[in-house]
């Protein structure tokens, strides 16, 4: 009889996990910001989606608003990570408002490529979430000229008004596959649809993803740490699925691990989204070894080393240079 033996219970954490570079420079704009000008700092929108992180902030003073009517006139306001329509910066003017803008550099990229396109009267399919922030400032940039696709599905339906100038460019934080899928399926209805110069899907999705796929085959359960507005963490609990996990959760903090979750599992992939940081990963990782899973095998699939200077404003007043 071939019975099956039981190995070691253990942890394989993906890297690269946590933040991004964009993250990074948002979270210290804010606190930068914080410094010099002092409490309370408006935010519009949270900052980066994460729950701690914007609790953390909260305490130092941040204020976070929906709103930029929401902001005293002559404030200073940050701009969050995802970006803003020009017409959120338009008000902010209006209402002399001392802006940040903390746009993540690879947003403002794909901002740019929007512009552009618009101004070449092409008509532009933005693949990317309703109601997510970015899309929003995406399609900010270019109101007239652009038709979201929010899935593999309503690209099957959509109806485009002309089709001979037809670019697609997408949100930064989407899953590389399905992506890849909405526009296979674009394309049979538009042969004619044009690529992005290059990827909008950012390097730090897609090194998440490719390191989740690497540990998921050989995990019984994966625990992504993420807020649940976090697309990236999201798409990450999907993407384990789809590549053999036999269970993935999302998790804000360690203790909303469930003890049912770990029943019969021997290894635990885990993992973050890009808007979290590496001390909730490392709540987790004692948690779990207590729980039993205390062997951990980092499993890295890149390395990163990027990084983005801050935003203009501060540079010019905190250090002094534009
Ligand atoms: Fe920017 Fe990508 Fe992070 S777009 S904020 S580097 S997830």
């Amino acid at each position: 009889l071939d019975l099956p033996v039981a190995g070691p219970k253990r942890v394989l954490l993906a890297a690269p996990r946590g933040y991004c570079a964009g993250v990074d420079r948002a979270v210290i704009a804010v606190e930068k910001a914080l410094d010099h000008y002092g409490a309370p700092v408006y935010v519009r929108k949270q900052i980066v989606h994460n729950v701690h992180v914007v609790r953390e902030l909260e305490k130092r003073g941040a204020i976070f608003v929906d709103q930029l009517d929401e902001v005293p006139m002559g404030s200073h306001v940050v701009f969050s990570a995802h970006g803003v329509s020009p017409m959120v910066k338009a008000e902010a003017t209006e209402r002399e408002l001392q802006a940040i803008d903390a746009t993540c550099p690879l947003v403002t990229k794909v901002h740019r490529e929007a512009l552009r396109f618009a101004k070449q009267d092409a008509r532009i399919l933005l693949v990317g979430h309703a109601g997510h922030e970015e899309v929003e400032g995406t399609m900010g940039h270019a109101p007239e000229r652009t038709i979201l696709i929010d899935s593999p599905e309503s690209a099957d339906t959509v109806e485009v008004p002309e089709t001979d100038n037809l670019v697609w460019i997408s949100q930064t934080t989407l899953s590389v596959d399905e992506t890849m899928e909405t526009v296979r399926r674009l394309r049979v209805r538009f042969p004619h649809l044009q690529d992005p110069p290059s990827d909008d899907i950012c390097y730090a999705t897609q090194n998440r993803q490719v390191a989740i796929k690497k540990v998921a085959k050989d995990a019984d359960l994966v625990i992504v740490v993420g807020s649940a507005n976090s697309s990236n963490s999201v798409r990450l609990v999907e993407v384990a699925l789809e590549y053999g996990a036999k269970a993935a959760y999302r998790v804000d903090y360690a203790d909303e691990v469930q003890q049912a979750w770990l029943e019969g599992v021997q290894t635990i992939g885990v993992t973050s989204g890009a808007s979290v940081p590496e001390v909730l990963v490392q709540e987790l990782l004692s948690d779990l070894a207590q729980a039993g899973y205390g062997e951990v095998e980092e499993v890295r699939t890149a390395e990163e080393d990027l990084m983005f200077s801050l935003p203009k404003e501060l540079r010019r007043d905190v250090d002094g240079n534009a």
